[in-house]
Formats: C-alpha cells, sequence, structure tokens
C-alpha cells in the first residue's frame, strides 16, 4: 500500500490540529537535549515538524520508511535527518541505537497485533518510550446527516482490518490494542482523543478523503458507496465531518532506587 507525498502534504495541517497537545509535549520531553528520536514510518517528517511547532526543533531525528520516494522528500525537508530505509515487519532491525524516543504517526492502525506485540516487548527491553499519533479509531461522523453514513463507516471499518502489508491490521482498534500490550508490558501510557475536525476550510482534503472512505466501503462489500461519496463530495463546502484519531504515549515508569 502506497502514500503519496501530495496526500501526507495535504492531511498534514489537519494532523498537527488534531494532535493531543499535552502528550506532544510530554513526549517530546522525554528526549534529553539533543537527543535522538526514530520515527517509525515517517513519511516526509510530519511528526518531526509537529515536535518543532512547539518548540522540540533541537531534537535529532532518524526517519525510517519503506518508501524510497517519501524518505527523499523527508531528506529535502528535513537533511540533518539520518534515513534508514527498511521494512517494519522485522522489528529486530529496527535501529535503536542511542534512540531516546520512537514515535509512530497514523502507522498503528495498519499493522497487525503481532507487530504491535513485538514492537512494545522491543521497547519495553530497550527502555524506550513510544508516542504513538493519530491512530484511526472507527468512529466517523457527519452533519448534515445521510441516511448511508452509519453503513459506510461500517464497511469501511470492515476494510481497514484487511492486510495493510504485514498481517490482516488492527484498523480501528489499534490504539486500543497498543495501549493494553505496552501496560501489559509495565508502561505507564496515557490516552487521548485526536479527531479531526474537517469543515469548509479543508474541504480539498475532506472531498480526497471521502473519494478514498467510498472506494473504501465498496471494496469491502457495500453497493451504493460511490453514490454516498458523490453526494458527501457535492455537499462538502456546507458539510462537517468527524474522523475519530487517538494519540497514546508510553512511558517507562521511574524505577525506585535501591
Ligand atoms: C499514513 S502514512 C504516515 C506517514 C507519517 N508518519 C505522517 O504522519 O505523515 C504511513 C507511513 O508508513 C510507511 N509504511 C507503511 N508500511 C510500512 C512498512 N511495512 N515498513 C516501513 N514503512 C511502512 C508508509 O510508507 C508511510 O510513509
Amino acid at each position: 500500500m502506497g502514500f503519496s507525498a501530495a496526500w501526507l502534504g495535504l492531511r498534514e495541517p489537519a494532523d498537527l490540529a488534531a494532535r493531543d497537545p499535552s502528550l506532544l509535549e510530554a513526549a517530546g520531553a522525554c528526549v534529553p537535549e539533543g537527543g535522538l528520536v526514530l520515527d517509525l514510518g515517517c513519511g516526509t517528517g510530519s511528526t518531526a515538524r509537529a515536535f518543532a511547532s512547539i518548540g522540540f526543533s533541537d531534537l535529532r531525528w532518524r526517519f525510517f520508511d519503506n518508501d524510497p520516494a517519501l524518505l527523499a522528500e523527508a531528506a529535502r525537508n528535513i537533511p540533518q535527518a539520518e534515513m534508514a530505509l527498511g521494512n517494519l515487519v522485522d522489528i529486530d532491525v529496527l535501529p535503536l541505537e542511542g534512540v531516546s524516543l520512537v514515535t509512530a504517526s497514523a502507522l498503528l492502525d495498519l499493522m497487525p497485533q503481532c507487530w504491535v506485540e513485538a514492537l512494545a516487548d522491543k521497547l519495553w527491553q530497550a527502555g524506550i518510550p513510544f508516542y504513538a499519533a493519530l491512530n484511526y479509531d472507527g468512529r466517523m461522523g457527519w452533519t448534515p446527516e445521510l441516511p448511508l453514513d452509519g453503513a459506510v463507516t461500517k464497511y469501511f471499518n470492515r476494510h481497514q482490518r484487511t492486510d495493510k502489508g504485514i498481517g490482516i491490521a488492527l484498523g480501528p482498534k489499534a490504539g486500543a490494542e497498543a495501549a493494553l500490550a505496552l501496560r501489559s508490558r509495565g508502561f505507564n501510557v496515557t490516552f487521548a482523543d485526536s479527531p479531526w475536525r474537517l469543515g469548509a476550510a479543508q474541504a480539498t482534503l475532506h472531498a480526497e478523503l471521502l473519494g478514498g472512505i467510498g472506494s473504501a466501503a465498496a471494496e469491502a462489500g457495500l453497493n451504493d458507496a460511490a453514490e454516498w461519496a458523490l453526494a458527501r463530495c457535492a455537499a462538502v463546502e456546507k458539510s462537517e465531518g468527524m474522523i475519530g484519531h487517538t494519540d497514546l504515549l508510553a512511558i517507562v515508569p521511574a524505577r525506585a532506587s535501591a
């Protein structure tokens, strides 16, 4: 499954507005001055820009992705970052050396349960905190409503739980399952809502998204999904959409000194 730099650029302002500010701040505070952050599925470097936007501009970044075109774009944007081209499927090859924080944005819902469990093990063994933002949580809603909104959400969510490259994706369950997995290892996990709020100012993103939602719902078997998408797109300037996400931060608890 591919993601274009154009799509990631279109969604970045909505992502930035949606991220929970206190979790972003607390995640940045986990990194000592000049510390190194590993961003899994970095795309063009949106997560680094989100940290910089609230003042964490001296972090060093190691970007990890399997798409060379996105990594090249990330390198153009943030030339001082280290680039790591690789597939997340093999947790054991993740370049964790010297890393103070691991991040992932808009990634966990693409990943299977076994991957999340393996990552939780790896990070717990290494004692590294984890910030995972913008995990789609299965909730979508629009005003004004259309009769098919609920059915489209149901079929879209079904599509989310198909293989996105390395196994059956967690889709809407990703944030909650990741929190469980990380807590069960011993991490202190904080969880927050980070929904997209799409109004007239986000009409371009909203229209593009509606096309994608309609196609996915149609692929999952909903007959009238294409008509729904056309009707929603026609009214996009006058409607509001909410796409549910969650953010989480998993911190290694301070160990009592002997
Ligand atoms: C939805 S995009 C999010 C990009 C970026 N984190 C952001 O918030 O803009 C998911 C990213 O994960 C990467 N990705 C997906 N599956 C991957 C895999 N198996 N190995 C490495 N990267 C992967 C994609 O190339 C893409 O850059």
